[in-house]
């Protein structure tokens, strides 16, 4: 199993109540899964996908990623897991202002020693952003740079791949072009991922999918692949 979350609690001070978001929650994906999480705004979904990431820490409640439980991780070895183990799709797509396209593949490829020009080439030729790898940031739209952020959330080959409504500010036909690239390298490299989503048409790609449901993912539907 790729990720494991065991007895999962998180609540958040609200004033003088405390806020339960999630609720001994337990969800594992497995090698060559791809999963869908989907559910009403404000159910949790996001925190969830950041307690999967190791980017914030739960109230109560155990991590494991490739195994191992990295609960207790000092800082530096959390680093390190999120830089090799981990691709990230976020909303905000969290791109360099300043770099050029092709070097935002670059900035995580050397910061794991791992640049690869052929492959980054291929990323961008597969979201549609080869045409414009030396353009500055600052100036594609919403969707290219989502596009960009996609092809480096696989730059650093992840075992794992975390995407939060990673289809937000696209058309329809380039969502689902992007959800079809997602699940090519989760069913041909044998990758793990998960898709925060209220895009219906990315669900028919996706083998799992679960609903939040007071605090807890329960389980919609699985398609045999
Ligand atoms: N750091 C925080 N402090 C206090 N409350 C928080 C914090 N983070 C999240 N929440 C609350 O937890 C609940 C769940 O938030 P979350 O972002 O996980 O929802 P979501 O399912 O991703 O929603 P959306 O579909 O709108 O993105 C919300 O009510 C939110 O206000
Ligand atoms: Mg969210």
């Amino acid at each position: 199993m790729t990720l494991k979350l065991q007895h999962i609690t998180q609540q958040f001070q609200d004033g003088d109540d405390t806020l339960t978001v999630v609720e001994n929650l337990d969800f594992e994906v497995n090698k060559g899964e791809l999963v869908a999480i989907i559910g009403p705004s404000g159910c949790g979904k996001s925190t969830v996908l950041s307690i999967a990431g190791a980017l914030q820490t739960p109230t109560s409640g155990d991590v494991f990623i490739n195994g191992k439980n990295i609960s207790n991780y000092p800082k530096n070895k959390l680093a390190d897991v999120r830089l090799k183990n981990i691709g990230y799709i976020f909303q905000a797509s969290n791109l360099v202002p300043f770099l050029m396209v092709k070097d935002q593949l670059k900035v995580v490829a050397d910061l794991n020693n791992t640049w690869d020009e052929k492959r980054a080439d291929e990323l961008l030729e597969a979201v549609g952003m080869s045409h414009r790898k030396k353009q500055h940031i600052q100036h594609l739209s919403g969707g290219e740079k989502q596009r960009v952020a996609i092809a480096r959330a696989f730059m650093n080959d992840p075992e794992l791949i975390l995407a939060d409504e990673p289809t937000a500010s696209l058309d329809a036909s380039r969502s689902e072009e992007i959800v079809a690239l997602i699940a090519h390298e989760v069913h041909t490299r044998n990758k793990a991922a998960v898709i925060v989503t209220h895009d219906e048409s990315v669900l028919p790609y996706c083998d799992i999918i679960y609903e939040m449901q007071q605090g807890k993912l329960v389980k919609q539907k699985e398609t045999s692949q």
